[in-house]
This record gives structure tokens, C-alpha cells and sequence, in this order.
């Protein structure tokens, strides 16, 4: 009897270390517009990391930006900024022009706590990131890089990082390698864990940060996306 219940014991203890809590964030999708109750009803309910999709380059994107992030910021412990990349601009000029465009509003880089860049099909305002050839692929890591080069003039490399999933990084990098000194946001799939992840572009996990495993589910009165955070 006490065998059993010793043996009890330990497979409890095992299934507690193994089952890991996570911490649960929501992600505000560009065209979404919550109220600062929303934000207070996402707090109530443990969601206490925002990440919003604020910042395009066309500036006065900007202002939803600020927005959010100062109702985020009165409810949630940690508000990130995610954007996309216009392919249309020069990629120097275009996030120069974003951190003009906040300082312009009064949204100081403490005001957030990371900025994701999101690398993603079927997200360009005009076009698409092609993917057609090698040189197409070799085009848009350059890109990127002149787009990381520019953001680190503005913000420690701890504060940046990419938004983006296994087969769009392969298809629009080839698989480059060029994000590895920066903290991964990944999409994966429905399940509010991080087993199914599998290194890409580089990327251990010891690089993820979080994970995207729900689109467009109705919270609070409005619409967001889910993630959970490392
Ligand atoms: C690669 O594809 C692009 C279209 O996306 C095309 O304009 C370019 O000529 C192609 N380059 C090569 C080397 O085939
Ligand atoms: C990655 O994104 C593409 C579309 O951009 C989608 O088709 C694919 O299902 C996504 N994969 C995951 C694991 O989210």
C-alpha cells in the first residue's frame, strides 16, 4: 500500500514538472479596434502580454499604434509592436520614417517592450514578397537586413525580433539565416504548447519566444489572435 502510494507520488510530480504554464498573449490584428474595456477584460482573463500590429509604414498607421498601445499599456504588464515591411519603399527610409512618425506622436520606445518585424505571405499592402527564383529570395534577405540594420540605429538587438512561420521563412528567405541573433514569434498550430516546433532558418528554441496558435477568436467583445509566450 505505502509502495503505491509513493509511486502515486512521483508520477504526480512528474506530471506536474512536465506540464509547463505558460504565460497567454493576445495579438491585436491591424484592423481590429478594441475598447479599454476589452483590454481590461483581456487582463481579467490572465492575457497580460499585448502584441500590436501598429506600426506600416505609411505613417499615419502610427496613430493607431500610439492608441493601443496607451490602453495596453494601463492594462497589460507588456505591450510589443509587431509591423509588416512595405516592399514598395526603401527599406532604410521606410523604418526611419516609422520611428519619426511615433516619436511624432509622443510614443517613446519605452512605451513598448519589443518590435517584431513580420515576415509573412499574403500581409503586402501592394504585391507580394516574390519568391519566384534564387536571386528573388537573395533580394529579399537583403532587404531584411538593411531593414534590421536601420531598427538597431533606434533599439537594443534584445528588442527585435521576427514574426513568422516555418514555410513562409523558407519560401520568401530560403531558409537564410540571417534572423538568428534575434528572439523568434512564431505561428504554429492549435495546440497552447511549443512541441510542435521545429528549428528553421536557424532558429533554436531556446530562440522562441512565442508562438501564434489561434487566429481571430472572439475574446472580450472583439477579435484577436492568441499566442502563448516562453
Ligand atoms: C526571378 O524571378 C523574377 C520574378 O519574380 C524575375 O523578374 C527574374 O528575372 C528572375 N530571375 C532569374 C535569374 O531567373
Ligand atoms: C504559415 O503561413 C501560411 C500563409 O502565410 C499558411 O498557409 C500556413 O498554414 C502557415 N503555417 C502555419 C504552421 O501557421
Amino acid at each position: 500500500m505505502r509502495k503505491l502510494f509513493i509511486c502515486f507520488l512521483a508520477i504526480l510530480l512528474i506530471s506536474i514538472t512536465f506540464s509547463r504554464c505558460f504565460d497567454l498573449a493576445f495579438d491585436i490584428p491591424y484592423n481590429a479596434k478594441p475598447l479599454n474595456e476589452d483590454y481590461a477584460c483581456l487582463a481579467d482573463k490572465g492575457y497580460y502580454t499585448g502584441v500590436i500590429e501598429g506600426l506600416k509604414s505609411n505613417g499615419n498607421c502610427a496613430l493607431d499604434a500610439e492608441y493601443k498601445l496607451n490602453f495596453c499599456n494601463q492594462h497589460q504588464s507588456r505591450c510589443d509592436l509587431s509591423f509588416d515591411l512595405d516592399l514598395d519603399k526603401d527599406p532604410v527610409k521606410q523604418i526611419d520614417d516609422a520611428f519619426d512618425c511615433l516619436k511624432g506622436l509622443n510614443v517613446q520606445n519605452y512605451k513598448f517592450n519589443k518590435l517584431w518585424i513580420i515576415v509573412e505571405l499574403g500581409r503586402q499592402a501592394n504585391g507580394e514578397w516574390p519568391i519566384s527564383n534564387d536571386s528573388d529570395r537573395s533580394s529579399n534577405v537583403e532587404f531584411i537586413s538593411n531593414v534590421l540594420d536601420t531598427i538597431a540605429n533606434y533599439l537594443e538587438v534584445n528588442r527585435i525580433g521576427f514574426e513568422t512561420n516555418e514555410s513562409d521563412w523558407n519560401r520568401i528567405t530560403g531558409g537564410s539565416t540571417i534572423g538568428i541573433g534575434f528572439d523568434l514569434y512564431y505561428h504554429g498550430n492549435y495546440q497552447q504548447s511549443f512541441e510542435d516546433f521545429t528549428p528553421f532558418g536557424g532558429w533554436t528554441f531556446s530562440q522562441v519566444e512565442m508562438k501564434k496558435y489561434a487566429t481571430s477568436k472572439d475574446i472580450c467583445q472583439e477579435s484577436f489572435d492568441l499566442a502563448i509566450i516562453q
